[in-house]
């Protein structure tokens, strides 16, 4: 195969050198040169390098376009195509996507090693095939690896799952999920062109090699060259594009920062590899809302989606010291949550503090204020605190939550049993409003709960009646555990007992 001698361009001053330096000559920034696919030997670009501004205007123009001239034109005057979306064959991914997989729009799915991508997207393949062509491009694993693991899904599924090559189809049959176990870029394009798939699955991106490029395959020109060609030809052929993207040890989808704004959305899929619940989440949507969440379970024979999520995220045990359950919302989907906490004498200079599930910063907030407000000594106690189930809880309505559960654990109380409580704490030990507050109390007394603290001035304490639920109003922190717990958590117990 030709090689052609790479040349380097760089980013910020568009300064071209035929050698590598980690500083730019031209403007002297700093790893900004980005190798550049050269020129084929017959004068003709093959494709046109990197992703720049302009060739994704290009590639977004041709798709809209569809070769007309391009000149602008009267907003009200551009012809509308109504937005069709295909089932991806899970209603928890057709959720996170904002209703199904757009055609001609680029997604990609980040996500860590072995967490259940590729399951993820073969599954899905499996029930799209039987709607729309589909190839799914296996870089990373042979063609047999892939077949070994589409007959153990298969399996899952009742109907027969169709065929994945021609001659297993009974020869010439018009099949729908083609398989393809290629990593050369030129290939896969010369696929997909032959092809033109509805949908196509690139497992993964980061696998893909552009022989032009001499740099090795998931290197940033390399991921950037491949994401860039699949792009055009995808959104020139309205094919739906799903690749696969790795994820850096900090967490971050690996490749340029340039693949997630090329692309039409970024989902990550993630979980516990302790725990078989995982959560897909779009960090990024051009079709739809990015707060949505999709919670799938891992079984030997695959992904099932879990479409009742509160009940994974809920003890069974039934309340004990130390545990509160708040209803948080991801997007627009409320979930039970419970929390737990610990809190005990500590025996180091300064307290241990520990969360799982929730940003230490809040916690060490909450118990600040818990200190201030009701004069709790938490200073001379440890504090761990977990979310059960291992859901990250980023929203600020979890706060009284977290405050009823370190109480109750510090003061060795139990809250009723069927309570939920919402709200945001202030500095100053203030309540404050959450969002979605009626959604959060609907989920709650369907799942049986009966009793409600939430923030002063909801309005909604009609709707809550009509629900069965007991809604306890509170303006601050202490009027809300005194309202959840019947005692003051602040008076000292043995000065209570006294009294008593
Ligand atoms: N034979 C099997 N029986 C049961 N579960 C399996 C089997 N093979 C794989 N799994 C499950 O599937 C998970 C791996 O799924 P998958 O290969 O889809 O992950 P991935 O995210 O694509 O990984 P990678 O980053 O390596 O490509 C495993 O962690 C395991 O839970
Ligand atoms: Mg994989």
């Amino acid at each position: 195969m030709p090689r052609h001698s790479p040349s380097y361009v760089c980013q910020t001053c568009a300064a071209q050198s035929r050698q590598f330096f980690g500083r730019c000559p031209g403007c002297g920034g700093w790893n900004t040169l980005i190798e550049q696919a050269a020129p084929a030997a017959d004068g003709r670009r093959r494709r046109q390098g990197p992703p720049t501004g302009e060739a994704i205007g290009e590639a977004i123009g041709e798709a809209i376009g569809r070769g007309k001239p391009r000149r602008s034109q009267p907003i009200h005057a551009v012809g509308e195509r109504p937005l069709q979306r295909l089932a991806s064959g899970f209603a928890e991914l057709d959720r996170v996507l904002g209703g199904g997989l757009v055609p001609g729009s680029l997604v990609l799915v980040g996500g860590d090693p072995g967490i259940g991508k590729s399951t993820l997207l073969l599954q899905s393949a499996q029930v799209m095939a039987q709607s729309c062509s589909v190839l799914y491009v296996s870089a990373e694993e042979s063609a047999q690896q892939v077949k070994l693991r589409w007959r153990r899904l298969g399996s899952l599924d009742p109907s027969p799952a169709p065929a994945l090559t021609a001659e297993e189809a009974g020869g010439g049959e018009p099949i729908n999920l083609q398989l393809l176990a290629e990593t050369d870029l030129e290939l896969v394009l010369q696929e997909l062109e032959a092809l033109r798939p509805a949908v196509a699955i690139i497992d993964s991106i980061q696998a893909l090699h552009d022989a032009e490029l001499s740099s090795a395959p998931g290197s940033v020109a390399q991921v950037r060259d491949c994401a860039a060609a699949l792009q055009r030809l995808a959104k020139r052929q309205d094919t739906a594009l799903l690749l696969v993207g790795h994820v850096t040890k900090e967490g971050m989808l690996a490749g340029p920062k340039v693949l997630e704004h090329l692309v039409d959305a970024v989902l990550t899929f993630e979980g516990d590899r302790f725990a078989s619940h995982r959560l897909l989440r779009a960090v990024k949507n051009r079709f739809g809302a990015t707060a949505e969440l999709g919670v799938f379970e891992m079984r030997d024979r695959g992904l099932a989606e879990v479409s009742n999520p509160s009940e994974l995220f809920l003890g069974s045990d039934g309340p004990a010291a130390g545990t509160a359950t708040i209803v948080a919302c991801e997007g627009t989907r409320p979930l039970l949550v419970e929390l737990q906490s610990l809190v005990s004498s500590t025996s180091y200079a300064s307290p241990r503090r520990t969360a799982t599930g929730i940003g230490i910063n809040r916690l060490h907030q909450i118990l600040a204020v818990l200190e201030k407000h009701l004069g709790l000594p938490l200073s001379r106690f440890d504090c761990y605190l977990a979310v059960a189930g291992g859901l990250d809880v980023e929203e600020p309505a979890a706060d009284l939550g977290v405050a009823a559960a370190v109480v109750t654990s510090f003061r060795d109380l139990t809250l009723p049993a069927g309570t939920v409580l919402v709200g945001e704490l202030g500095l100053g030990g203030q309540l404050r409003p959450v969002g979605q507050l009626e959604l959060r109390l609907q989920e709650a007394a369907r799942l049986g709960f009966r009793r409600a603290v939430v923030p002063r001035g909801s309005g909604l304490g009609g709707s809550a009646a009509e629900l069965g639920l007991e809604l306890l109003e509170a303006g601050t922190v202490a009027e809300a555990l005194v309202a959840a717990l019947g005692v003051d958590p602040a008076a000292d117990p043995a000065t209570q007992s006294a009294a008593d």
